[in-house]
């Protein structure tokens, strides 16, 4: 990546207080690895981004396998401290590629997927299929199939349309098949509205207190094939304040004992879902694993001694959290524009194609000129995307240096739902993925050719 000497059009606007060099004041939404070399260039996992830039191109994905790794310990420790036996199944959503699974796969942890796409690239990675819980609130009838050809451990059924669908398919397989009812506890998870999943009017799972969760439950039972597990309940996501899961979790608890008294019905799994926090921002502070285990379990244990319930067997969903912070964004600047006595703008090579969350949920992030992570900021500019929508602006009021043409940007906290609702939006090419570790760089995905744009046409 060469660096024009075109003076900046850029202007220095005046930045209130006195700020960190990059590489400290974002040292907690960059990867474990971040650090800085003596010229200032951004290195992750080892890497140095201006040479990962020079041989992927850019826009590029990077992803640092440390970071990952150690969130997936982080994970397992802090939950299994408090509830012994649980597991993780990291949800595909967020994220999926092979060798993301093979990296989850020695970590110990299983899947959650939404789709047979998902499920295919699961089984692609080398997921075992039992450790596979299979979502959606649409899941169609080949879907359902591939599912349990797959023999995957279990589905989480959302609604009665795919119950009864999932009873008549089982039966004409006959082969039984372990479910668990994702129930809709009714509670409000304090996120954005269109990330909420808990409350009674969403698109997702058996509504708890209008009693449809409790006929899917009455049906299940009947049903000859299907081995209802236990419940599921997912309430949303981001939860920056983790009180909703307590809600959530004595809701389901007192449904749980109802339906032990009612229909002999005991429980022997449950999941919170996912919905774990990830700092986006200097100034945000997302919980801890151990936070969330800590919550999570005092709930559970809560509930099964209020309620004279055995403790069951539980998995957390988490997905944004595992492998947001691993990810960063990298895109050269193409172009500046000064708009006296309004804003700055520096327009990079990428913007809502890769990433959707700005203009979809108002998302904020931080960004940094990545070859002056020691530089401290003089300006404030705000990131535009190249897309054809006013919209398509990536990150407001960036505080970032005097930036020269051709010179790469690094947005952090990049590593969820943006690959994974990434689109060709203006035909754009989708940005190759690179994951590094101890210095090396891994191609895991090659950038998409002009001619790719064509391989489908007819
Ligand atoms: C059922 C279910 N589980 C887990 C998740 C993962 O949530 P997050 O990525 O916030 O951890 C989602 C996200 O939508 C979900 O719908």
């Amino acid at each position: 990546m060469t660096n024009s000497t075109t003076a900046p059009t850029t202007v220095e606007a005046s930045i209130a207080a006195p700020i960190d060099s990059p590489i400290d004041a974002l040292a907690d939404v960059l990867p474990l690895t971040a650090r800085s070399n003596a010229a200032g260039v951004l290195q992750i996992g080892g890497c140095n981004v201006r040479d990962l830039a020079g041989a992927f191109g850019t826009p590029l994905y990077i992803y640092d396998e440390h970071t990952i790794r150690q969130t997936c310990r982080d994970y397992l420790r802090d939950f299994q401290a408090h509830v012994p036996g649980a597991r993780a199944h990291y949800a595909s959503k967020a994220w999926l590629s092979p060798a993301l699974v093979r990296i989850l796969v020695e970590e110990g942890f299983g899947l959650d997927v939404v789709s047979a796409g998902e499920l295919h690239v699961a089984l692609a990675g080398g997921m075992d299929p039992e450790h596979i819980g299979f979502h959606g609130n649409g899941k169609t009838r080949d879907e359902l199939q591939y599912a349990l050809d797959s023999g995957v451990g279990r589905i989480i059924v959302d609604n009665d349309d795919e119950l009864a669908l999932l009873d008549e398919l089982t039966q004409e397989g006959a082969k039984e098949q372990r479910i668990m009812l994702r129930i809709t506890p009714g509670v409000d998870a304090q996120t954005h509205a269109k990330t909420t999943t808990g409350l009674r009017d969403s698109k997702f799972g058996f509504p708890l207190p209008s009693g449809q969760a409790e006929a899917a439950l009455v049906r299940a039972l009947e049903a000859p094939f299907l081995d209802v597990t236990g419940f599921h309940i997912h309430l949303g996501s981001p939860l920056f304040n983790i009180e909703p899961y307590s809600d959530g979790i004595a809701t389901i608890g007192a449904f749980a004992a109802d339906m032990k008294e009612r229909h002999g019905y005991e429980w022997r799994e449950f999941s919170p879902g996912g919905g774990m926090a990830l700092t986006y921002t200097a100034n945000q502070v997302a919980p801890q694993a151990d936070r969330y285990a800590v919550q999570i379990a005092d709930a559970i244990h809560t509930a099964c001694d209020t309620h004279g319930l055995p403790i069951p067997d539980v998995h957390i969903e988490p997905g944004r959290s595992v492998v947001g912070r691993a990810g960063v964004a990298l895109y050269s600047v193409v172009s500046r524009k000064h708009i006296p006595d309004t804003r700055d703008y520096v327009t990079v090579d990428g913007g809502m194609a890769d990433n959707i969350r700005p203009a979809m949920y108002e998302s904020r992030y931080e960004a940094a000129a990545a070859e002056q992570m020691n530089t401290v900021p003089s300006l404030v500019a705000t990131i535009a995307g190249k897309f054809c929508e006013s919209g398509d602006v990536l990150v407001r009021d960036a505080n970032l240096p005097t930036l020269q043409l051709g010179e790469l940007i690094a947005i952090p906290a990049s590593g969820a739902y943006q690959i994974a609702m990434e689109s060709n939006y203006n035909l754009a090419l989708r940005p190759a993925i690179v994951m590094v570790n101890d210095g090396d760089a891994r191609l895991i995905r090659r950038r998409q050719t002009l001619d790719d744009l064509l391989d489908l046409e007819l």
